[in-house]
């Protein structure tokens, strides 16, 4: 008999797709706004949307919550203030519930960190990239190294003491000593978290088709990774997923429930959503239309609804692998048995296949990367895809996450 496919936390995930200007680096579901985007609009679609997905989750008690963007902080804190109060009066939020919102260090103004403290929101996110002049004109940036200094102290003014600083190294330009300034500039800062990215040209990005000059090449990029992960341990950040560092205590909430293949009801434009039915023993990803006026004419209908897959028992695997290899942590059997209603055995040959080649240890209860897996989490994942390709005759490459956005892929990845 399978193991009970138990419903595991739940997180609430609110997109937020408008931003000052695209960066031509960037493939998140983000709009330039021409004038003030419709705040207000937007807030009442995110509620009615709600409402449309609550069937969903009766009963059930949201952990985290994470407004991700586009930049979640070109909203006033009025909105977010009345979004929460929808939210909270809507589901219930467990004691503590971590809430993050994404901010661009350009749209710090006097005043909103103090509002949106007093909505509810208690951690940060700034999206800092770099603190060198250069860099930050070549990524096409809104804001210098100065400003986002300043946008980070006045966070912690405001009583912010749970922060993230997302960092970006292999940048154009850059060389390991930069890299190395960047982190020295962030590390200043105390924050709490810090999220190390390596640049990569995504498709359907500026950058993609047309490559800015002076990008380092691999090796280059490895050596200021490698210096920088021995600076972020040497200064008490601990590396718990490929790109995330914490002090003791402070990783995020919300991208852990991700990576350990817990659930999220994901709202807003183009948010996906992933949610264990008990009762049918199924697995269901939802996903919104992506484009946010049809987004705004059409949340709390179906037709907000951009589809519907159940996650076949064949794809389990992969999927949990996609997300728990990331972790320096790694998964317990146990977690893998009732996150995807699976025995453990269906994984045996592929584990121990990963653990000849190094790149997992287990001791028969727990399964953990080992520093090579971790750094080549994509072979060890693939490991897993071929067995769904082989259970369902439908071939994926390696990396494709079909129903998983790369998104959210990266965003659980992203802070
Ligand atoms: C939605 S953005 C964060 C908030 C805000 N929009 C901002 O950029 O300031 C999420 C993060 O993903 C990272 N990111 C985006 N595109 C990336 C790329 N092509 N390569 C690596 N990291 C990327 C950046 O560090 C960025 O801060
Ligand atoms: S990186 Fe952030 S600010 Fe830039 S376009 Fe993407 S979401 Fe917007």
């Amino acid at each position: 008999m399978n193991p009970v496919l138990t419903p595991p936390p739940l997180s609430l995930y609110v997109h937020l797709p408008w931003c000052v200007r695209k960066c031509p680096y960037c493939d998140f579901n983000s709009h330039e706004a021409r004038g003030a985007a419709p705040f207000e609009p937007y807030v009442d679609a995110l509620l009615a949307d709600l409402d449309h997905d609550l069937p969903l989750v009766w009963g059930r008690t949201v952990h985290s919550v994470f407004f991700g963007g586009g930049t979640p902080s070109l909203f006033p804190s009025e909105a977010i203030d009345r979004f929460l109060q929808g939210a909270s009066g809507r589901l219930r939020f467990a004691p503590g519930c971590e809430i993050t919102l994404e901010t661009n260090p350009g749209t710090a103004e006097h005043g909103r960190f103090e509002a949106y403290r007093a909505a509810g929101v208690n951690r940060l996110s700034f999206g800092i990239q770099s603190f060198d002049d250069g860099c930050l004109r070549r990524l096409g940036r809104i804001h210098d190294g100065a400003e986002a200094e300043s946008a980070v102290k006045q966070a912690q003014d405001a009583g912010f003491d749970n922060l993230n600083l997302d960092l970006m190294y292999a940048l154009p330009g850059q060389d390991p000593a930069m890299a190395e300034r960047d982190l020295e500039r962030a590390l200043a800062l105390q924050p709490a978290h810090l999220s190390h990215y390596q640049l990569t040209l995504e498709p359907n990005t500026l950058f993609a088709a047309r490559p800015p000059a002076g990008l380092p090449d691999d090796d280059t990029a490895w050596d200021m990774q490698e210096r920088c992960q021995a600076r972020l341990a040497e200064a008490g950040y601990a590396q718990y997923e490929i790109s995330a560092y914490a002090r003791p205590g402070r990783q995020c909430a919300h991208n852990l429930n991700y990576w350990r293949y817990g659930d999220y009801l994901g709202i807003g434009a183009g948010a996906h959503g992933k949610l264990t039915l008990g009762a049918e023993q199924a697995i269901l990803r939802r996903w919104k239309v992506k484009h946010p006026a049809q987004y705004l004419a059409q949340a709390g209908r179906a037709e907000a609804v951009g589809g519907d897959e159940r996650v076949e028992p064949a794809r389990r695997p992969f999927e949990f692998m996609l997300n728990a290899l990331r972790l320096a942590e790694g998964f317990a059997l146990e977690l893998f048995e009732a996150r995807t209603g699976l025995p453990r055995a269906a994984i045996a040959p592929q584990l121990a296949e990963a653990v000849d080649a190094g790149w997992l240890e287990t001791d028969g209860a727990r399964v953990r990367p080992t520093e090579l897996g971790l750094r080549f989490a994509n072979d060890a994942i693939a490991l897993f895809l071929d067995d769904v390709a082989d259970n369902t005759s439908e071939r994926t490459r390696p990396g494709d996450t079909g129903a998983v956005s790369a998104e959210t892929v990266r965003r659980a990845g992203p802070d």
